[in-house]
């Protein structure tokens, strides 16, 4: 079914989801919300992001049909921030703040010596899709800075010896399984 106040779709061309995958009418449903108006670009690609874990190929080109936003920008926004991930995320995520305060406080020396053990440039994703490694702008702990946010868990005052150690224990348990 055409969306409505789609102009695409009032231009007769299909817009049609990459798969009949039910998450689609989530997504679908944040677009018809902001009446496809090309300012929910973001929203919606959080949206996709939030519902199937990150943005490929056919998500982009559905989002950008869907909202008539050119193809080129959509990916541009896709690639522009660090929030979001063009590949599955790993196991495991590895938030290392780069905020200001983590910054002076060591923050990019932890971000080098990360991307160095694990042989990838944040952000991404080991080849064995054991580890994602990304980077924020400020998590909102700068008391405790450097931070790095491990699975969700808040670590502050990272040494470089403490985060090698989480990483390395992660490479293990999953070459391991
Ligand atoms: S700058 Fe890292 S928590 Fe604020």
């Amino acid at each position: 079914m055409p969306h409505r106040n789609n102009p695409v779709a009032q231009r007769n061309i299909p817009v049609v989801p990459p798969s009949d995958d039910k998450r689609w009418r989530v997504v679908d449903a944040t677009m018809r919300r902001h009446g496809y108006a090309q300012s929910a670009l973001i929203e919606t690609l959080h949206k996709v992001q939030d519902s199937f874990g990150y943005l490929d190929s056919p998500s982009l080109i559905y989002v950008a049909r869907s909202l008539s936003v050119p193809l080129s920008k959509t990916y541009g926004v896709a690639t522009f921030y660090n929030l979001f991930r063009l590949k599955p995320q790993g196991e495991h995520l590895c938030v290392v703040c780069m905020g200001t305060a983590c910054y002076i406080k060591g923050g990019a020396k932890l971000l080098s010596s990360a991307e160095q053990l694990l042989n990838i440039v944040a952000p991404d994703t080991t080849p064995d899709n054991a580890i994602s490694l990304v980077t924020a702008r400020c998590v909102g702990a700068c008391g405790i800075a450097p931070v790095i946010i491990y699975d969700n868990q808040v670590a502050g005052s990272v040494s470089k010896d403490q985060m090698t150690a989480q990483l390395k224990e992660w490479l293990k348990s999953s070459s391991s399984v």
